[in-house]
């Protein structure tokens, strides 16, 4: 596989490990495909193929050399999971040109979405009901076009691929981090429940039409990320001990408190089914804390961005972007060096951020049900 150069004074040793399954009840991470459900965290090309916004370099610089339609400068956690299951990259469904092979699944993530339906003002259209009838819509044209004719086969999954499949879901930082702009925490708090029917409801129809294995991402520490302390951590009585915006990550707690709780409800009712908790706020909260000792040595100033420290960030100005202000043009640049730093843009990780977490997720220890060491993966960790 191929890595961008890393100019780093740091000692980064990647290394191929293979941890091979034991014969104990390990989770099945043997799937023919991959149907993702989701925001930026696990977009891989959708909002940018719907013609919703563009993407400047530097963005993908790390691995794919150009902007790859994901908010990155390279992989994200989903590429690595995917790396990891041995199957190629998930391409987004409105990718309508380039071949896009769906043989291995299909991702309906698109950036910005909520699981709450869009509204006028919504920043995504594509609200997860609206994936979760993407994904329907896909699956019946692929059957009706499977009982005709053969010919498009390696494009497409099987027909028992979307039993057997895993079906990802990392959705609701943007229900979250948007209402903050309107609402009060006691207002967000309350509105948690009526998130999550939203999604049970998607998720329900997903098993309903043949689902069996879902695999459930929490929301992370939406309080750490620069956006959010640009905008509301300005005064230093609302940043906790990380320096990130108490309130949001309260938020985030709670809604991940109830969200595993819903998990639970259903390992419970779907008998026949694999439901599996993934605790991503730990991960990164344990990140960002203790950043130094994962080779990182910048926990919340962004990657790409303007303004300098602390933060990087400036909301006026997307990565790779430049704007005329207070009539100078100013540059939202790239760092030397990202593999320093856990945000990228401020919004979303790097692709080093996003690989520890991916290595973090692979441990099994985040997970619920867990699967300590019992899975085959193939997977570059960092040391
Ligand atoms: C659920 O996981 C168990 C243990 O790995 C496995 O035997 C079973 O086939 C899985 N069920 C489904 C529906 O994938
Ligand atoms: C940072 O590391 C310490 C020591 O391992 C651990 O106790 C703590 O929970 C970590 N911080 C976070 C926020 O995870
Ligand atoms: C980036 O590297 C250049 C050349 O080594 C150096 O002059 C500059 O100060 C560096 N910038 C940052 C932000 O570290």
């Amino acid at each position: 596989m191929n890595m961008a150069p890393i100019a780093s004074s740091r000692l980064l040793v990647m290394t191929m490990v293979l941890v091979f399954v034991s014969l104990s009840n390990s989770i099945d991470f043997n799937y023919p495909a991959v149907f993702n459900f989701g925001d930026s965290n696990s977009d891989t090309g959708g909002r940018i193929a719907a013609g919703l916004e563009s993407l400047y370099p530097p963005n993908g610089q790390t691995y794919f050399q150009k902007p790859s339609g994901r908010f990155c400068d390279g992989r994200l956690i989903v590429d690595f999971l995917m790396n990891a299951m041995d199957l190629s990259f998930l391409n987004p469904y409105m990718d309508a040109i380039g071949v896009p092979n769906f043989r291995k699944g299909c991702n309906f993530a698109v950036a910005a979405s909520t699981v709450l339906p869009a509204t006028a003002t919504s920043v995504s259209p594509f609200s997860f009901g609206v994936q979760v009838a993407q994904f329907f819509r896909f699956r019946d044209r692929i059957t009706d076009i499977q009982s005709k004719t053969k010919k498009y086969d390696r494009y497409l999954p099987a027909t028992d691929y979307f039993q057997k499949g895993l079906y990802l879901f990392d959705i609701g930082q943007n229900d979250l981090a948007g209402a903050f702009y309107s609402k009060t925490l006691d207002q967000i708090l309350a509105s948690i429940p009526t998130i999550l029917l939203e999604f049970e409801d998607g998720i329900k129809k997903l098993y309903d039409g043949g689902a069996r294995s879902f695999w459930i991402h929490n929301t992370g520490p939406l309080g750490c990320l620069p956006q959010n302390i640009a905008k509301f951590g300005t005064d230093p009585s609302k940043l906790d001990e990380l320096g990130c915006v108490s309130t949001h990550n309260q938020a985030a707690r709670l809604f991940n408190l109830q969200l595993h709780a819903l998990c639970k409800k259903l390992q419970g009712q779907y008998v026949d089914s694999n439901v599996t908790y993934v605790d991503i706020f730990t991960i990164k909260s344990n990140l960002i804390a203790n950043y130094s000792r994962y080779g990182f040595e910048q926990p919340l100033m962004a990657c790409c961005g303007s303004g300098g420290p602390p933060l990087n960030y400036d909301s006026r100005l997307a990565c790779g972007e430049t704007k005329v202000i207070n009539g100078s043009p100013i540059t939202a640049k790239g760092c030397n060096d990202s593999t320093e730093y856990v945000s990228w843009d401020g919004i979303h990780y790097t692709e080093a951020a996003n690989q520890h977490v991916a290595s973090q997720i692979l441990t099994g220890k985040y997970s619920d049900p867990p699967f300590s060491d019992k899975m085959p993966f193939l997977l570059k960790l960092k040391f």
